[in-house]
């Protein structure tokens, strides 16, 4: 395909979102640009939620492929596609079927949650789907004496578990990107930013979590730095939250928490920074890649996600 300017390249994708009826849904970690052009944006349960419920033809995600593949098993009978097929996820990575399978048969009797972020075979071995924005609210749906495994995030699965003091056997796996943020890096910006506060997501390490004025999933960060006092917020998650920061408290002050990595100097995760302007394009002209997913494996893992939007639709989440 020739090169297209950028301004063209939008209006291109404009016009072709109305000829298709193809709607375009982003995650808050996408870059500004993708944002800007999306017909809505989210964090992964409003997106789930977004997905489950509009009258598009054509289902454009902008994210990775976790998220397309929920989009896929809540709306079978729309195409749903995401341009870079190799938009993966390192936590969802670190949880493989087998393993889990075997987790479960030797922990029996326990209700099995799954984060989102995991792939679709892991949510048809699952009882109840959740996200960030949710996860604590549905463990406490559930009644107190109720045994459950958490998989894959370990450091979500210990928040809810400090949070709820339920019986949880939490998985073993993380997020690459919000396991590498320093400790050091972010007491030495306080130092420097006393008038900062640091708010952090809840997949991030312990230590970054206890020195953190706020912990939430991405949209109650924004929510956070919205309605809170504060001025200056060092923030401890993908850094691409920072353009509807931005965009909602423009006179705000917000500092991206730094990776271990000093050589990078950013946390961008680099699955979902994968998809472009230009790819967005691509995929709408020639409506692929598509994600497929086989019958049988939709049919169990829509369960747990629908058991989830069910719990949060009564929460008033
Ligand atoms: P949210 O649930 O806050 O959207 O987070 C998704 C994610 O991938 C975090 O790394
Ligand atoms: Fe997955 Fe981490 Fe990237 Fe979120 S930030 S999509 S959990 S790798």
């Amino acid at each position: 395909m020739k090169d297209i300017p950028k301004n063209d390249i939008v209006s291109e994708i404009n016009i072709l979102k109305k000829e298709k009826n193809a709607i375009i849904l982003a995650h808050y970690y996408q870059t500004g640009d993708i944002q800007d052009i999306a017909d809505f944006v989210g964090d992964s349960l409003a997106l789930s939620q977004k997905a489950a419920a509009n009258y598009a033809d054509i289902i454009l995600f902008a994210g990775v492929k976790f998220m397309a593949e929920t989009a896929k098993i809540l709306s079978p009978s729309k195409k749903v596609l995401l341009p870079d097929m190799e938009a993966g996820c390192s936590l969802a990575d670190s949880c493989n079927e087998a393993d889990f399978r075997k987790f479960i048969e030797d922990n029996k009797g326990r209700t099995v949650i799954t984060y989102v972020n995991t792939n679709t075979e892991i949510k048809a071995l699952s009882d109840i789907v959740c996200t960030s924005s949710n996860a604590v609210r549905i463990v406490e749906s559930l009644p107190p004496g109720e045994k459950i495994i958490f998989g894959p995030d370990r450091n979500l699965g210990n928040y809810i578990l400090n949070q709820t003091g339920r019986d949880i056997l939490v998985w073993d796996g993380a997020c690459h990107v919000h396991e590498e943020f320093s400790l050091e890096a972010i007491l030495d910006l306080k130092e420097k930013n006393p008038d900062a506060k640091i708010i952090v997501h809840p997949e991030c390490e312990l230590p970054v979590r206890m020195t953190a004025d706020f912990i939430g999933s991405t949209s109650a960060l924004l929510k956070f730095t919205k309605t809170d006092s504060a001025n200056k917020y060092i923030v401890g998650t993908e850094p691409g939250i920072i353009h509807q920061m931005k965009r909602e408290s423009p006179s705000k002050i917000f500092i991206p928490a730094p990776p271990r990595d000093s050589t990078c100097g950013c946390s961008e995760c680099n699955f979902m920074k994968l998809i472009t302007i230009e790819k967005i394009h691509k995929c709408l002209v020639e409506e692929k890649p598509e994600i497929i997913i086989e019958e049988k494996i939709l049919l169990k893992a829509v369960k747990p996600i629908r058991r989830m939007l069910e719990i949060s639709e009564k929460l008033g989440l």
